[in-house]
């Protein structure tokens, strides 16, 4: 596979989005940001798949590694974490020509970009995802953050890397439940933007399933030469970016009603998607293909698309809660057509009931 280049056209912070199928291209791709002292943060299980491997490229390079390794899991993104990673920046003597390279899933790149923002004002930081949902979503645009115990990604900064660098194979250890998680964001782009992603994922999604290589490249490709175009429109979210958002009204509201862990986050929003068509559909954006399509596609991706035994009255207390909305007004991302959503503050409430209702 030829190695692929996504440019992220961003005009204070242009950076390059390499896609490849191996760390052979890696070491280019990152010299000239990271220094001479590097701080190297991955998780528990990433460790013991790639750490050794991005490790020895980095001291190649000649750079003095100091290796951190966190648990895995959403717990980690919190502000303790972060004060312990400081601390160990400063025993190693990490300066302001130094770097940190964020090597695991979205829980490590949200955490090592939060750190990374904030050390001395702001070092290096390199993106090196591991996940699907993190090479195709998290690692791309520059949004980092910690959790509050009272709320997640809170705080935060949009803080942009200098370099991300995908290597395809990867994926291979990824469990199902995690790639598919992924794939639900992948579908995502497709709706919001994309049609010809759709079109292709009619035809290919069984091959992309199977994580057949070049149907990687191609569907990561196409979701990162989107996410870059949005966020090089909107960086700080004023507007266009909030597109991205699709399915993650309902989606947010049920992993916070559902107790985190019962659905992954791609899960959630793959019903969020569901439901949220739903409503399109009763105010007449969409046509019931649109819906047909999409369930078909969710289907495929081994994700849900029904929601069961859930309260409607706290879920929609909960989406009140959302971020987004302004004014009291629940904030949604809605389809208007194939690869074409708007966003709507209007939506009747008793049709949000109704439509969550007839699950
Ligand atoms: N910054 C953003 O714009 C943005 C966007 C979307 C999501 N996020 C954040 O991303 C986080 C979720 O990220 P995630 O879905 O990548 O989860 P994650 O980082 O928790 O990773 C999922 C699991 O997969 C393991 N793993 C990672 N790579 C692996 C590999 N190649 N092989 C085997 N196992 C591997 C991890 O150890 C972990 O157990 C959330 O905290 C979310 O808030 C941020
Ligand atoms: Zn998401």
């Amino acid at each position: 596979m030829d190695p692929r280049i996504v440019r992220l056209d961003l005009p204070s912070d242009p950076y390059s989005i390499h896609i490849e199928n191996s760390w052979t291209g890696l070491a280019p791709a990152i010299k000239p940001f990271v220094g001479n002292k590097v701080m190297l943060i991955s998780d528990e299980n990433v460790k013991e798949l790639f750490v050794h491997d991005v490790k020895e490229i980095l001291i190649s390079l000649g750079c003095q590694v100091s290796l951190a390794i966190i648990q895995p899991g959403e717990s980690s993104k919190s502000l303790e974490l972060a004060k312990s990673l400081y601390t160990q920046a400063l025993n190693a003597n990490l300066d302001r020509s130094s770097s940190v390279v964020a090597l695991g899933g979205g829980v490590v790149g949200d955490l090592a970009g939060f750190v990374a923002a904030t050390y001395m004002r702001g070092i290096n930081f390199i993106q090196l995802p591991t996940t699907l949902l993190a090479q195709i979503d998290s690692s791309v645009g520059g949004k980092v953050a910690v959790n509050h115990p009272l709320a997640k990604n809170i705080i935060g900064s949009f803080y942009q890397p200098k370099s991300v660098f995908i290597n395809l194979h990867t994926l291979r250890s990824l469990s199902d439940r995690q790639f598919s998680t992924g794939m639900a964001e992948l579908i995502k782009y497709g709706f919001i933007w994309d049609k010809e992603l759709l079109q292709w994922l009619e035809h290919n999604i069984g091959s992309l399933m199977e994580r057949q290589k070049d149907c990687l490249a191609y569907a990561i490709e196409r979701c990162c030469n989107t996410k870059a175009h949005i966020v090089s429109q909107d960086e700080k979210e004023k507007g266009l970016r909030a597109i991205l958002n699709f399915g993650h009204t309902i989606g947010h509201g049920l992993e916070s009603t559902a107790g985190y862990g019962q659905y992954t986050h791609g899960e959630a929003v793959a019903l969020g998607m569901v439901y949220e068509s739903l409503i399109a559909y009763h105010m007449g954006s969409i046509d019931r293909a649109l819906i047909d399509l999409l369930i078909c596609l969710l289907k495929a991706a081994n994700l849900p698309t029904k929601v069961s035994g859930v309260k409607v009255e706290s879920l929609i207390k909960a989406m009140t809660h959302d971020k987004k909305n302004r004014d009291g007004s629940i904030v949604f991302i809605l389809p208007t057509g194939y690869g074409q959503v708007k966003v709507f503050d209007n939506v009747d409430t008793q049709l949000i009931y109704s439509v969550l209702e007839g699950s």
